[in-house]
């Protein structure tokens, strides 16, 4: 089994005829991103990360043990590409609540992705008294977000850890070679992961920078890693438009998006998916975003978010594309109980599970907002454990840097997120 890609909601929008077309149009595109002959061709080491991965997770997993049995608590240290794939996935396979999971008792935080002081005080009167590890992640090494972050949570861990042990507490992933945290590393004997030249943050989840902290949150990275290999078997070197779901997906967002629908909105019927939809973000945002050009990603959690953005999506502006990322089993059964009184007049759904109504939700959701004018991509999932969510990310990659290609951009650079950086560090009066 396998993640799907269903369109059928697609075609009062486009024809099945006009994704064909356009999906034999992506083949090419596909073949120059497997011969490495486009745009941004010196950062496709991700391409072939679902193999060669697998030779890394026995280091990962044995330092990941070592962390988990030293301390209950890793504080995870990154932003962007170095931070949103390790919790898009921990985040989906933990329990949405505290300490249900007595396997897994260990506690993953996440640090770096702003700036604000009172996130900041919050985490160190929290981790006060604490055992506790850090993993700091940044390939360029000088991030300011997450330079910031560690140099405060350094400095926490020396209060609980004497300073002969602090360097089992910190482990770095970063550049081989050049940064900051290459050099603290080197200096302070941190154990290190290397983040390849040719891997970019986002397109990162593969490496240590994923794998590692996923690993520390007692998730099997093994099966992670080959549900992307399966993934790169049936996409990177299918060339058969009509099978290979990348090939579906990237040609039906950029015909959408040449009718007019700017905005995709990725949407879950499960809570815990939401930061797979943080990381999709980023992931398309960042490929696409550039030269006045590329749908601009978004996100909503359902049902949840019907009861906000509903309206909108319904009624509003018709320049919306829905991505559904549907769930077709589960792995914790409730059902619905009967009561005598049937005060709330809820007993047509007693003895239903809540994954049947949710089931209907997402039906009906459905066919009001194609009705509405909103065309619906379904990705079918069929259950969220490790492989098929490394089967979703690895597919989601590569129909991105697909999609790019087909809207005429380089998908591998950000040029434009440097703006923000070269003012704060001005206003701040940075040297250099
Ligand atoms: O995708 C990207 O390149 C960015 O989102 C980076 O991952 C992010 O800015 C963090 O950079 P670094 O890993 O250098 O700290």
């Amino acid at each position: 089994m396998q993640i799907d890609i269903d369109l059928t909601n697609c075609y009062s929008f486009i024809s099945e005829n006009e994704i064909a077309e356009e999906a034999e149009k992506s083949v090419h595109y596909l073949e120059t991103l497997v011969k490495r002959t486009g745009p941004g061709n010196n950062f496709l080491g991700w391409l072939d990360l679902p193999e060669e991965s697998s030779l890394l997770t026995d280091k990962i997993n044995i330092t990941a043990e070592e962390l988990r049995s030293q301390a209950p608590v890793t504080v995870v240290i990154g932003i962007g590409g170095s931070y949103l794939g390790a919790r898009a996935v921990a985040e989906s396979l933990k329990s949405p609540l505290p300490l249900v999971d007595n396997k897994r008792q260990h506690e993953l935080l996440f640090a770096g992705q702003n700036i604000s002081e009172d996130f900041h005080s919050s985490l160190l009167a929290y981790l006060d008294g604490k055992h506790f590890n850090i993993i700091v992640i940044s390939k360029s090494g000088t991030t300011t977000e997450s330079a910031i972050a560690f140099r405060i949570l350094k400095k926490q861990l020396e209060k609980n850890v004497p300073t002969n042990r602090l360097n089992k507490h910190i482990i770095a992933i970063t550049d081989s070679k050049k940064g900051a945290l290459r050099l603290l590393a080197d200096r302070e004997g941190y154990t290190s992961f290397i983040i390849p030249d040719d891997v970019g943050g986002r397109y990162s989840v593969l490496t240590p920078v994923g794998l590692l902290p996923i690993a520390v949150a007692g998730f099997n990275i093994s099966e992670f890693v080959e549900g992307a290999a399966q993934m790169a078997f049936s996409t990177r070197d299918n060339n058969m438009a009509k099978s290979n779901p990348a090939l579906l997906y990237a040609s039906a967002r950029n015909l959408l998006y040449k009718k007019g629908k700017l905005i995709e909105i990725l949407v879950n019927y499960e809570p815990s998916m939401h930061f797979i939809a943080e990381w999709w973000k980023q992931l398309f945002g960042e490929s696409e975003g550039k030269e006045g050009k590329g749908i601009f990603p978004a996100a909503a959690d359902l049902t949840t978010d019907l009861h906000s953005l509903g309206q909108y999506m319904q009624d509003g502006e018709r320049i919306l594309i829905e991505t559904v990322l549907s769930v077709n089993s589960h792995r914790s059964e409730l059902t619905i109980p009967s009561d005598k009184e049937n005060l709330d007049e809820l007993n047509y759904l007693a003895g239903k599970r809540l994954s049947e109504v949710n089931a209907k939700a997402e039906e009906g959701t459905t066919m009001a907002h194609v009705a509405g004018g909103v065309p619906v991509i379904r990705i079918n999932i069929p259950v969220i454990n490790e492989r098929y969510l490394g089967q979703l990310l690895y597919f989601f990659e590569i129909s991105c840097a697909i999609s790019g290609y087909l809207l005429g951009v380089n998908p591998f650079d950000q040029p434009g997120v440097e703006a923000y950086k070269k003012n704060m560090f001005r206003l701040l009066g940075k040297s250099r």
